[in-house]
């Protein structure tokens, strides 16, 4: 409940401010009214006192004569004369033993006062004047009656407290008025100030409803006529509006640049999506013809290794056929001199038959001749085809023995032409085809032969030389011809390439030396032209280097 009453005034500014006002009026009138009538009372009763003793100071300056002569006629005389007085509630004059002289009261008179107060003020001997009783309803004085310092009796006046009061109580009812008063005004001018507060703030608050609920034209116009701080906050609010309204049209502005650009971006996918499938379809058909062209191709391609295989076939013949050629010249080299030994011998023994000197020594001697060198041919014969027949297998072989055989091979080509060949060779084991390898020595030493014949002076060397090296087996054959032209160096190992006339060269012999080395040997095969000293002369020449793995 008490909760319910404090919710009541504190929910509302207007409740408030009138509930604070009107009890500040109440406040403030019940304070100015209490302090009035307490004022008022203590004016009264001081103007009542006043009133006595006037009253009684009259009474004894008129009395002296008559109580000095006992004349009690004329003491009532002047009691009688007053007793009209408003408000006096009886009027005495006593003689110094407190008996009654004359009296309001004519039936008093001659008596003596014998009530409590009275006695107890005798008792007391005190000759002065004095307030007996003071309250709400009466005010009992006595004053002695003086005469050139004789003390003669007393003067003794009650006064009623009764329009004392009945002023009070007007004053009390006027208090009341204006308390009552006060609350009306009060509440009138707290409601008008409150209304004239809070309608504004409503109007404020309205303002705020109706944004809240969509309409944002919405402006207070409070400031237009106020200049407080409602004044304020309803610019302020209106500021904030207007902030908020603008802000709201940037949202929309930028909601519709995000719209449009959505838009865009969906037309955008889709046609990518479109590219896309086209994109995916052409892919689709560039893939199947591809497969085509690839399969063509691996055709192509096998063809063309088909070619090729054949191609290299064929060179490799070739190749062999050219080398078969420089063998059979060196055959027919070599053969004659034992044909001619074997030719002088046969005709020595027919002169000596002739001539019939034909000892058994000396036919011995000429048979024992003609079979060495028939012998000769037959090793000949058989080394040369030794090396055309092709290898079937690899074998493990001394390749100090292949270079040694290929150098015998070849030997007569050099010696008739004054080249030495310098040797400097380990002994050394590969796996592999030896007449291969032996095809490509023979062609390196051809070449060096054909430039060292070149040369005008006799100064003709071939250097072989065959070291281990790490993993590999390295094969150098030096000349001294001058080496191959910067010009073309890069080129020599190319089919076909060849700086020699139609009948001295076809250009194979580098490129079939390079393809066995490569291929069956997976070594590798280069030149490079080389200045050196032999027997304290400078010379230079092409190196060819094999470098074939152990
Ligand atoms: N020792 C060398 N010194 C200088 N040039 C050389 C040497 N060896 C080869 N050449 C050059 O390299 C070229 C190619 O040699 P390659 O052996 O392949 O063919 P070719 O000797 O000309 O002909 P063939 O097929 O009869 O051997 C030669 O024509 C020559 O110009
Ligand atoms: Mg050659």
């Amino acid at each position: 409940m008490i909760n319910k009453i404090i919710a009541f005034f504190t929910t509302s500014i207007k409740r408030r401010l009138i509930i604070t006002i009107t009890f500040a009026h109440v406040f403030l009138m019940s304070i100015f009214v209490y302090d009035l009538i307490n004022k008022q009372e203590d004016f009264l009763k001081k103007q009542n006192i006043e009133q006595v003793k006037s009253l009684s100071n009259m009474i004894e300056r008129n009395s002296i004569s008559w109580v000095l002569s006992n004349d009690f006629l004329g003491l009532e005389e002047l009691i009688y004369s007053i007793s009209k007085y408003p408000n006096l509630e009886y009027a005495m004059v006593l003689n110094k033993e407190a008996k009654v002289l004359a009296h309001s009261q004519k039936e008093l008179v001659n008596l003596y006062l014998a009530d409590d107060i009275s006695l107890d003020f005798f008792n007391s001997q005190k000759i002065e004047p004095s307030i007996l009783v003071q309250n709400d309803a009466i005010i009992d004085y006595i004053s002695p009656i003086i005469m050139e310092n004789q003390h003669i009796g007393w003067v003794r006046i009650g006064l009623n407290q009764d329009l004392t009061l009945q002023n009070l109580k007007n004053i009390f009812q006027e208090g009341l008025f204006f308390i009552f008063l006060a609350i009306v005004i009060g509440y009138l001018f707290s409601y008008f100030l409150a209304k004239n507060i809070t309608k504004d703030l409503y109007d404020l608050i309205k303002i705020a409803n109706q944004t809240a609920t969509g309409d944002k034209k919405q402006r207070s116009k409070v400031y237009l006529n106020r200049k407080d701080e409602l004044g304020i906050l309803s610019k302020e609010i209106n500021k904030m509006l207007d902030k908020i309204e603008e802000d709201e049209k940037k949202l929309e502005i930028t909601n519709m640049q995000l719209e449009n650009d959505i838009v865009e971006l969906e037309i955008l996918d889709k046609k990518l999506s479109e590219l896309n499938q086209d994109l995916e379809k052409k892919v689709e058909e560039k893939t199947y013809e591809l497969k085509l062209l690839n399969e063509n191709l691996e055709k192509e391609i096998e063809d063309e290794v088909e070619q090729n295989r054949q191609k290299d076939n064929m060179l490799f013949q070739q190749s062999k056929m050219a080398s078969m050629g420089e063998m059979m010249e060196n055959i027919a080299h070599q053969w004659r001199q034992p044909l001619s030994f074997i030719s002088t011998s046969a005709s020595g023994i027919r002169l000596h038959k002739e001539f019939n000197t034909l000892s058994d020594e000396l036919l011995d001697e000429a048979i024992e001749n003609i079979m060495n060198s028939t012998q000769f041919l037959s090793n000949t014969i058989d080394d040369f085809r030794d090396f055309y027949k092709t290898d079937k297998v690899k074998s493990k072989f001394n390749v100090k023995e292949i270079i040694e055989k290929t150098l015998k091979l070849t030997s007569s080509r050099f010696t008739n032409r004054a080249i030495k060949v310098i040797k400097d060779i380990d002994e050394i084991f590969i796996f592999g085809f030896e007449n291969e390898l032996i095809q490509v020595l023979v062609n390196i030493l051809n070449n060096a032969r054909d430039e060292l014949e070149k040369l005008p002076n006799d100064e003709r060397f071939i250097f072989v030389t065959l070291k281990q090296k790490e993993d590999k087996v390295i094969i150098s054959v030096k000349d001294n011809a001058g080496g191959v032209n910067e010009k073309i160096i890069n080129r020599v190992f190319e089919p076909y390439f060849t700086t020699k006339s139609d009948e001295k060269g076809t250009g194979i012999g580098l490129y079939m030396s390079n393809e066995i080395i490569t291929k069956h040997f997976n070594g590798k095969i280069h030149v490079q032209n080389e200045v050196f000293i032999h027997q304290q002369k400078e010379y230079k020449g092409a190196n060819f280097v094999i470098e074939v793995p152990l």
